[in-house]
């Protein structure tokens, strides 16, 4: 199993170490953990993409501690950019922007531009501080499955891999990926919703477009079937709960919001019903779903829509993206 790492500065000075060796760490992000390296570093990028079976077409967030280093890492900084980030980095958003010669072309899978993003958790901070560079980190997961919101997480998905350290960053405070804002085109696009939302970010830039779930072209990672379970997943909206369940004889996992009736030969993996909860607890709980030895998980999905709602919807859907809809 990969070794988890108290986030104390020896162990942070380590791990730069290691990043400057070409190696990867597992590292705490507000957001999901990430699996992080060289932004700068073809072999490190290209172990990355091999330990998470990753395509090399799908691009990496490059993570920079600030908006000085965020410089270094493209061209075309503008005054978008520059409001953006005084508003929301250290955060959950990835501004897309002209790649410079720091981020390698393969950690972006061969384009011109780069996601970069200022995280705000305080260790992947440190991190980020004591190797002085931009670091190149995809989720913590093997490609396609669920995004680690613990360093048990990361251990779990990378558990063949005995010397890979991670950080311990606690759980993540916000749950879902960031949110992905594409600048590198007339129109920004939200290629990615995230906590940050298109209501956040229109009065500071104008009109932004939204990207149509599933469609692959602009950014390879928002294919429509990703952040899923190993598990059969089926989306069932709550009117339909009652009649699905009562076809499935073997046990499954339904994970709704707190309260819902479950008949008791399945299992209820209970939601919160504030957004920014569910939004932490949704892939821990998806997760713990996948472990219970069920044949399908059923996920109910919220009625509520609007803000980091949209967000956890996204991730629903894409969990389910390949089973039959009910
Ligand atoms: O919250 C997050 O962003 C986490 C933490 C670790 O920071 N990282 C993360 O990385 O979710 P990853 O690799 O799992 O997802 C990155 C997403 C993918 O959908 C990818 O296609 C898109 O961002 N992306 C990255 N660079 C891009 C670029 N240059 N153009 C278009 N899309 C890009
Ligand atoms: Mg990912």
């Amino acid at each position: 199993m990969p070794v988890i790492l108290a986030p104390t500065s020896e162990n942070i000075a380590l791990c730069a170490e290691r990043l400057r060796r070409g190696l990867s760490v597992g590292v705490p992000t507000e957001t999901v953990y990430g699996l992080g390296c060289d932004s700068s570093s073809e072999a490190a990028v290209a172990e990355v993409y091999a330990m998470k079976s990753r395509p090399q077409s799908n691009p990496l967030i490059a993570h920079v501690l600030d908006i000085a280093m965020a410089k270094k890492a493209v061209v075309g900084w503008d005054v978008r950019a520059q409001r953006l980030a005084d508003a929301f980095w250290p955060g959950p958003l990835a501004i897309v922007l002209p790649r410079r010669a720091e981020i390698c072309a393969l950690s972006v899978g061969g384009r011109s531009s780069v996601a970069v993003r200022a995280p705000a958790h305080p260790v992947a901070r440190a991190l980020l501080e004591a190797f002085g560079r931009p670091i190149s980190a995809p989720s913590a997961n093997r490609s396609g499955r669920l995004s680690p919101t613990s360093a048990a997480h990361v251990a779990e998905e990378f558990a063949a891999f005995a010397d890979l350290p991670i950080l311990e960053g606690g759980p993540c405070e916000v749950g879902l990926e960031s949110t992905v804002l594409d600048l590198s085109r007339a129109r920004p696009m939200i290629l990615r919703p995230g906590a940050i939302t298109r209501k956040d970010l229109e009065p500071l830039i104008g009109p932004v477009a939204v990207s149509e779930i599933g469609h692959q072209g602009t950014s390879p990672g928002t294919s429509a079937q990703h952040y899923a379970p190993e598990t059969l997943s089926e989306l069932v909206d709550e009117k339909n709960l009652a009649s699905r369940l009562d076809l499935l004889t073997e046990r499954v996992a339904v994970v709704a919001f707190a309260g819902t009736r479950v008949p008791s030969h399945h299992e209820l993996f209970a939601m919160p019903r504030h957004a920014g909860a569910y939004a932490q607890l949704l892939y821990a709980t998806l997760r713990r779903a996948d472990a219970a030895g069920v044949t399908t998980i059923i996920i109910v999905p919220p009625s509520e829509h609007g803000g980091l709602w949209d967000a956890a919807h996204d991730r629903i859907r894409r969990a389910t993206a390949y089973a039959p809809r009910k």
